[in-house]
């Protein structure tokens, strides 16, 4: 692909707009000679004012969403990509996040341009793991564990039954629960189904991905062997 392409691409700029930075001399090598549009270059070596090109196509990130953000492109409010460098909404593909959490839960969300990924990630065939820590209103009836568990809860509105999910319990108001599937609002609605209602909920995990010391609001870029983790179980 001509670099002219492959920078607009990553959000630089449009075509043209990008054009005129080639012309500037802005755009280099890593040994600081000066690139030209239509030249092609390996991405790792290139140099935008001095400083390397964003990650190029098949860019996965890692961010520790908060509260009171969305994962739409378009809401009102604060969406998720105001989080990232601004660039990274103008990509082509465009980055999109992997699943959705809903605006008050927070924690681990996955974003990706790999569309094939994305796909991978969130098939019901691939039953890969979400765990999350939930504080509850009322106390839990100690029966929640096993219905959860059944593979037979049906949800309002629903025609077929959850898959089993696993519930474990940390105090009357407090539990984990880990679930494979990723139906909407599926932990508030397991809970409004016995009764109960959520009152805080946050993503603890993705597969065998975690957080680690990411602070809430905080990204990072994932390698490809991280990212094979989100098919593993959780630890
Ligand atoms: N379940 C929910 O109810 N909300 C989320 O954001 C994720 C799972």
């Amino acid at each position: 692909m001509k670099l002219v392409k492959l920078i607009a691409n990553l959000g630089y700029g449009s075509r043209k707009q990008v054009a005129w930075m080639f012309r500037e001399g802005r755009i280099t090598g890593a040994d600081g000679e000066v690139l030209y549009a239509d030249d092609s270059a390996d991405p790792a070596h290139i140099r935008i004012d001095g400083e390397p090109l964003d990650p190029p196509t098949g860019l996965v990130l890692m961010l520790n969403k908060p509260l009171g953000v969305t994962c739409s492109r378009k809401d009102a409010g604060r969406l998720v990509y105001d989080l990232l460098p601004p660039r990274y909404r103008l990509r082509d593909p465009a980055l999109s996040t992997i699943g959705r959490l809903d605006r008050d839960t927070a924690g681990l969300l996955l974003l990706t341009d790999d569309g094939g990924l994305l796909h991978r990630v969130i098939s019901p065939k691939a039953e890969v793991a979400k765990v999350y820590a939930a504080t509850l209103a009322e106390d839990l009836r100690g029966t929640e564990t096993e219905l959860f568990a059944s593979g037979t809860l049906m949800l309002d509105g629903e025609t077929t039954p959850l898959a089993p999910a696993r519930l474990e319990v940390f105090g009357p108001r407090s539990a984990r629960l880990t679930i494979t599937e990723g139906r909407y609002h599926q932990v508030r609605r397991m809970f409004a189904a016995t009764g109960n209602r959520v009152e805080t909920l946050t993503r603890l995990a993705v597969g065998a991905l975690t957080l680690g010391d990411l602070a809430p609001g905080g990204w990072r870029a994932l390698d490809a062997g991280t990212v094979a983790r989100v098919f593993d179980p959780p630890a």
